[in-house]
């Protein structure tokens, strides 16, 4: 059985994105692998959130894991900062990692923005960090959606540059596991930019804590077009928020977005936009209330966060004095 990890940041505004692209899938796989679902609080720490802020989120994203399905007894939930290997073997990873690595990576540009001298380090960082999420667990399988792909990339390479370092084969290499349906979740404002927690626009995304009145909404002033849907989506690939719907429909719907063009060919968006949300709020309500059923009670949440955290760190500290041992320090 392989084992697989994967984390949310610890932010509010997570979405039907981080749903679709990861969390759906994590219930899925957990049965057929050994399963580690972090709250990626540390990375949060980024955006140095308020320290209620943080505390509020981090129980928020664990009430959606197990709200969504991630079963606490089977897998490992548990917050970040809970064990600190993480930390110590980002260290490691840092002094492995040549700066030309670093300098590739799109998300940093993206989110540093025109600022890049005032961005903090930890943002620059972030993928070494991740990488080391990934590897103090030796971790076969990591789900995520498509715009983390270029961090896998790198887990990768840092893994092999550990190995070839110390002339080991310590780590195997971590495979991405990326689907092929809904791995890119658009905004509902604009088909070509990412659904994102941090756009400055409510109505660009779902929420898990949106009610159906919100998403009914959202739904109805999602940009569209005056054209009726069309019965291939390659014939729809000039109207990319159309397209994202449609998408949207048919990761819901379980179906293809092939067989969701083709379901509502030559309807107008209004009466599609209806059915769209009853697909969203089928599926989203009953996690929603489940939340605010959790929520109420947040030491039940934090007992299965502190049991997750002993379960993980037994893995950790096992691999970490391997990986120091490795590297040569002395084991006092
Ligand atoms: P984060 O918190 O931005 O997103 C969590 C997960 O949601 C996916 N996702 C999307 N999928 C489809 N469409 C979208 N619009 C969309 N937006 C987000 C992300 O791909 C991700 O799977 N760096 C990570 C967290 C992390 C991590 C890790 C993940 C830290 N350490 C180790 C895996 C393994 C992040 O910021 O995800």
């Amino acid at each position: 059985m392989g084992r697989i990890f994967s984390g949310i940041q610890a932010t509010g505004n997570f979405h039907i994105g981080n749903y679709l692209g990861a969390l759906r899938n994590w219930v899925k796989l957990q049965d057929s692998f050994e399963s580690i679902f972090c709250i990626v609080d540390l990375h949060s720490l980024t955006t140095l959130p308020s320290p209620e802020n943080m505390k509020t989120w981090i129980r928020e994203v664990a009430a959606s894991y197990i709200a969504a399905g991630i079963n606490p007894e089977k897998s490992i939930v548990f917050p970040q900062s809970a064990v600190s290997a993480h930390c110590e073997l980002g260290w490691i990873f840092s002094c492995l990692t040549p700066l030309g690595w670093l300098n590739r990576m799109t998300q940093f540009k993206e989110k540093a923005g025109k600022h890049k001298e005032d961005a903090n380090l930890g943002l620059y960082a972030y993928p070494v960090l991740m990488a080391a999420d990934i590897l103090a667990y030796k971790a076969s399988h990591v789900p995520v959606g498509e715009d983390q792909k270029q961090h896998l990339e790198l887990a990768r390479d840092i893994a092999g540059a550990f190995n070839r370092q110390y002339g080991v084969e310590y780590f195997e290499l971590p495979e991405p596991y990326i689907l092929k349906t809904a791995s890119r979740i658009m905004s509902l404002r604009d088909g070509t930019s990412k659904m994102s927690k941090t756009d400055p626009s409510d109505y660009s995304r779902i929420q898990f804590t949106d009610d159906p009145d919100a998403v009914a909404l959202k739904i109805r002033k999602a940009k569209t077009d005056a054209d009726p849907i069309q019965a291939t989506p390659d014939a729809m690939k000039d109207r990319p928020e159309a397209l994202n719907l449609l998408g949207i429909y048919a990761a819901f719907a379980d179906m293809t977005v092939e067989e969701a063009c083709l379901k509502f060919e030559g309807s107008t968006f209004a009466p599609f936009k209806k059915e769209l949300t009853d697909q969203i709020v089928a599926t989203m309500e009953p996690i929603r209330l489940k939340m605010i059923s959790l929520l109420k009670d947040p030491s039940e949440i934090d007992a299965i966060l502190k049991k997750g955290s002993d379960r993980a760190n037994e893995i950790a500290i096992k691999n970490m004095n391997e990986i120091k041992e490795i590297v040569g320090f002395l084991r006092v």
